[in-house]
């Protein structure tokens, strides 16, 4: 069985940025650590409100990065403009509401396959593979088979949150949902809420490919800097 791969997610090294307005910490120079460290891939989420990443990230990050770019983004005509100039190596499509923390909920890709069907064929046609950001639903994964995307990103906040019998159910239903989304073709990641010490349970999911993770890295990185922070994610994801 291949490792499972690490998409480093570093919005919340912008967010800190933002959060002065001033030009530092550089995110170029965070994602050359994190690929130094062994990060598989970069993603960043250019979000309609422009919160954390910004336009300039996007497209300095592109030239530099030397694995892949992962962008999320809502479908909204004007990141999906950005999104076609920039062409990254993977979008992953997610909802967004604007007063949210975070992405509260998963992408309903069965409800809105009319409007996401011509935005995966542009980006899909332009040289990006896109993946939905879902929750793990066996609909929800038909709808993506159906509307041709190659990846889903199985949403896992909802098991981040969960304790007790609820935590059992939403390991079985992540499992579940990947083994369902496999038999229609899908390559599965997940991410959203993870950290080094709620990630085991995902890790025996046959043929995960990549998990994404951010916040819970970037935060550890306060105290060991931020390759040493990848390197014992990587290490707790590929134990
Ligand atoms: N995957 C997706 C689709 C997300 O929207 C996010 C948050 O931006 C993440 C993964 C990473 O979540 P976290 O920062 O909680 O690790």
């Amino acid at each position: 069985m291949d490792l499972i791969k690490l998409g480093v997610n570093i919005d919340h090294a912008a967010t800190l940025r933002q959060a002065r307005g001033v030009d530092y910490p550089n995110l170029v120079e965070i994602a050359r650590l994190a690929e130094k460290a062994g990060a598989h891939g970069i993603t960043i989420h250019l979000r309609e409100d422009r919160r954390h990443i910004q336009d300039a990230d996007v497209y300095a990050l592109r030239k530099t990065l030397t694995t892949r770019m992962n962008l999320e983004m809502a479908n909204n005509p004007d990141v999906v403009r950005i999104a076609l100039d920039v062409c990254p190596n993977e979008i992953c499509l997610v909802p967004e509401r604007r007063q949210e923390l975070t992405t509260e909920g998963g992408l309903d890709a069965a409800g809105q396959r009319d409007l996401l069907r011509p935005t995966i064929e542009a980006l899909t046609k332009n040289g990006s593979e896109v993946s939905l950001f879902i929750a793990p639903d066996r609909k929800q994964l038909e709808a993506a088979a159906d509307l041709g995307a190659p990846y889903v990103e199985l949403h896992t906040g909802a098991y981040a949150n969960a304790t007790g019998d609820e935590l059992k159910r939403e390991i079985e239903a992540l499992h579940d949902a990947a083994a369902y989304g496999q038999t229609l073709g899908l390559r599965v990641n997940a991410g959203h809420g993870l950290t080094m010490t709620n990630v085991a349970p995902l890790l025996d999911i046959p043929n995960l490919d990549t998990l994404n993770i951010g916040h819970s890295i970037i935060a550890h990185a306060l105290f060991v800097g931020i390759e040493q922070s990848v390197r014992e994610m990587l290490a707790a994801i590929q134990r």
